[in-house]
């Protein structure tokens, strides 16, 4: 049988989470792996070399994990060092970018496009927004992707108008993959439509590396049968989703997720809750489970 091809997704927490969701609606018999760096994150206020020095160590991490393509599933992490990572690496590093194109084309001229400040001071993303014609106003929150992190882990939830600026806009980017976590309330905040990256990346990394092997994918299950979401495997005692989660397991994604974590390992179990209540409010057929995204 087909070896089971393995994909990376990384970001400093769960910003990438919803990357991953997006993912798992393409793949089928794929393997992910899904690497938080919460021990540097965040990585939004992050010098530049050290941000590098950490994407490159969870690259590493997927490398020797076989991986056939990985996924900067962080703005950041892609304006400050996607071409370099791209350089270093055999397989393919896909990037996430502020989705101020798709804003653009959906008529959006009066455009609010949040990012983080280290986003913000890179030449890269000057270069997006150069290429797009509307009136952009950029706004980089210092807190905002550290709160909705702790709000992930069981925290209060994030006053917007703390973070946010007012005014009027006919469309927000979404330019942080944390900020798409809070993507509903975010709209309702300033009544406008929401573009976040995130489909784009999932497409894009599927393309890459489902490319010749989409028809090899296959569905790789626990011992029960359900999908497999467990540790990694230098873990003892990895669980299917059905001993960790037994009401979840309707939510059949047919690919394996496998968590890895930096060594500030306190809340391992919040990324899986946090994901499946993200997937679920997705999905409409479990949403009465959890109707937010934590
Ligand atoms: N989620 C990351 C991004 O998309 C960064 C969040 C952080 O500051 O750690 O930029």
């Amino acid at each position: 049988m087909a070896e089971m091809p393995c994909i990376g997704i990384l970001d400093s927490g769960v910003g990438g989470l919803g990357v991953l969701g997006e993912a798992l609606r393409l793949f089928s018999g794929a393997r992910f792996y899904y690497f938080a760096d919460r021990e540097h994150a965040p990585y939004g206020s992050m010098v530049e070399n050290e941000l590098k020095r950490c994407v490159l160590s969870g690259l590493e991490m997927f490398e020797k994990r076989g991986v056939c393509a990985a996924a900067l599933a962080c703005n950041t992490a892609t304006a400050v060092c996607a071409e370099e990572m791209r350089r270093r690496f055999a397989f393919p590093v896909i990037g996430t970018e502020p989705a101020v194109r798709p804003a653009v084309r959906a008529g959006c001229k009066n455009v609010l496009v949040l990012v983080t400040p280290r986003t913000r001071d890179t030449a890269r993303f000057r270069a997006l927004l150069a290429r797009e014609r509307g009136n952009f106003t950029v706004f980089a929150p210092p807190r905002l992707a550290s709160a909705i992190e702790a709000y992930a882990a069981g925290g209060p939830p994030p006053t917007l108008s703390d973070h946010l600026p007012a005014g009027r806009f006919d469309g927000v980017v979404l330019g942080c993959t944390h900020y798409a976590l809070l993507g509903e309330e975010i709209s309702r905040f300033y009544s406008a439509p929401v573009f976040d990256g995130n489909g784009g990346t999932a497409r894009r990394l599927y393309a890459c590396a489902g490319r010749g092997a989409a028809g090899a994918f296959r569905a790789d299950t626990g011992r029960d049968g359900s999908p497999r979401v467990g540790m990694d495997d230098h873990q003892k005692g990895a669980v299917t989703t059905s001993e960790r989660f037994p009401s979840l397991c309707e939510l059949s994604t047919k690919n394996e997720i496998i968590f890895l974590y930096s060594t500030k390992n306190d809340s391992k179990i919040c990324y899986e809750q946090t994901f499946f209540k993200q997937m679920m409010a997705k999905n409409a057929a479990i949403g009465r489970i959890g109707e937010k995204f934590f």
